[in-house]
C-alpha cells in the first residue's frame, strides 16, 4: 500500500519531483564525492551513491566467498600435516581464514543485504570467488606454496584496502592483514625446511608445487589494467588505489628475490632483472585459462561449490537450534 501511493503521487507530479530530487542528488553527490577527495572514511549510515553501495557489496562479498572456499584446498591437509608442530599451523591458519570470511561478511551486512542472499549468490554460482582456490593441493608441499605464493598475493592486494574509502572494510582489512602476514611467513618457512632440510624428493616436490601455483597466482591480481572493467571507478572512489598490473609487479618483484633464498626456479623462463625499469621483466600470462577457471571450468571449481552447499545443508540444524532458542528466549523477555 505504501510503495503504490508513493508512486501514485511520483507520477501526478512527475517532473517536479523529479526536479527537486535530481538537484538533491546531486548535491548529495558533491559532497560525498568531497569527501572521498578529502580523504575521509564513509561510514554504513552515511549517504552513498547506489553504485558504489554495490561496487562495495559484490567486492566485499567476493572477498568474504574467496576467504571461506580458500579454507577448503588447505584443509584437505589437515589430517595429513607431516608433525604436531605444522598441524597446529595449519589449523590456526584455515580457522584464521574462516574468521576472514566472517569480518568481511558483517562489513557487506552494513550495506542492507543480508548474509543470507550474501551466500544464496555463492551457492547458486551467481557470485565469483577467487578463481586461485579452484586448484588442487596434491602434496603438502602445496601447503607451503599456498602460504608463501597465494597468501603473499593476498596482502599484496590487501594491504592498500587498509585506505579504502569505506571503513567498515578498512578496519576489517587492517586486521585481516596482520593474519595474512602470518600465513605468508609460515608457508615460506615450512618449504625453507623441505628445501634446506628435506631429502631431494621433498625438494623436487616444493619445486613442482611452485611450478603449479606461479601462474594461478600472478592470475590473482586480476586482469590486465586495460581490460579490468571496474579498475577506472573503483581507483577515482577510492577503494581500489594501486592498479592490477602495478601489483603484480611488486608481487613479481619481491617474489623473485625469495624465490633465490628458499632455492627454487619460478617457471618463467623470461623473468628477468630489467635495470632500466628497475623491476623484473616477466612472460605473458595465459588468460585464456583465468577465464576459463573463473568461468567455472577449473579443475576443481564443482567440487568447491558442491562442498560450501554441502557444509551450509549440514548446518541447517545449527542454525534452525539457534533461531527456535532465540525464539524462546524472546517470548519469555515477553512474559517477564
Ligand atoms: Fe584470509
Ligand atoms: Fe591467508
Amino acid at each position: 500500500m505504501y510503495t503504490q501511493a508513493m508512486d501514485t503521487m511520483a507520477r501526478e507530479a512527475k517532473g517536479q519531483v523529479q526536479a527537486v530530487k535530481s538537484a538533491e542528488e546531486q548535491a548529495r553527490e558533491a559532497a560525498f564525492e568531497a569527501r572521498i577527495d578529502a580523504g575521509e572514511f564513509i561510514e554504513a549510515k552515511d549517504w552513498m551513491p547506489e553504485h558504489y553501495r554495490k561496487t562495495l557489496v559484490r567486492q566485499i562479498s567476493q572477498h568474504a566467498h574467496s576467504e571461506i572456499v580458500g579454507m577448503l584446498p588447505e584443509g584437505n591437509w589437515v589430517t595429513r600435516a607431516p608433525t604436531l608442530k605444522r598441524k597446529a599451523i595449519l589449523l590456526a591458519k584455515v580457522q584464521d581464514e574462516g574468521g576472514h570470511g566472517l569480518y568481511l561478511y558483517a562489513a557487506a551486512e552494513t550495506l542492507g543485504v543480508s548474509r543470507d542472499e550474501l551466500l544464496d549468490a555463492l551457492h547458486s554460482g551467481r557470485a565469483k570467488y577467487s578463481s586461485i582456490f579452484n586448484y588442487p593441493t596434491l602434496t603438502w608441499a602445496d601447503i607451503g606454496v599456498i602460504g608463501w605464493l597465494v597468501d603473499g598475493a593476498a596482502i599484496m592486494n590487501q594491504v592498500p584496502l587498509c585506505r579504502c574509502s569505506f571503513g567498515p572494510y578498512a578496519r576489517a582489512i587492517v586486521r585481516v592483514c596482520k593474519e595474512e602476514s602470518f600465513h605468508q611467513r609460515q608457508g615460506f618457512d615450512a618449504l625453507n625446511v623441505m628445501m634446506t632440510q628435506g631429502t631431494p624428493e621433498q625438494r623436487a616436490m616444493v619445486q613442482d608445487a611452485v611450478d603449479r601455483w606461479w601462474w594461478p597466482s600472478l592470475m590473482m591480481f586480476g586482469p590486465p589494467d586495460g581490460e579490468s572493467v571496474h579498475g577506472a571507478q573503483s581507483a577515482r572512489w577510492g577503494i581500489k588505489r594501486i592498479s592490477n598490473d602495478e601489483l603484480r609487479q611488486k608481487f613479481v618483484d619481491a617474489t623473485a628475490e625469495q624465490a633465490k633464498v628458499l632455492g627454487v626456479t619460478l617457471p618463467d623462463p623470461l623473468l628477468k632483472w630489467n635495470a632500466g625499469r628497475g623491476h623484473h621483466d616477466f612472460g605473458p600470462i595465459d588468460w585464456d585459462e583465468f577465464w576459463r577457471v573463473v568461468g567455472g571450468h577449473g579443475p576443481c571449481n564443482t567440487e568447491r561449490l558442491a562442498a560450501r552447499v554441502k557444509a551450509w545443508d549440514d548446518g541447517a540444524w545449527v542454525r534452525d537450534a539457534a533461531l527456535a532458542y532465540a525464539a524462546r528466549q524472546a517470548t519469555r523477555e515477553q512474559a517477564a
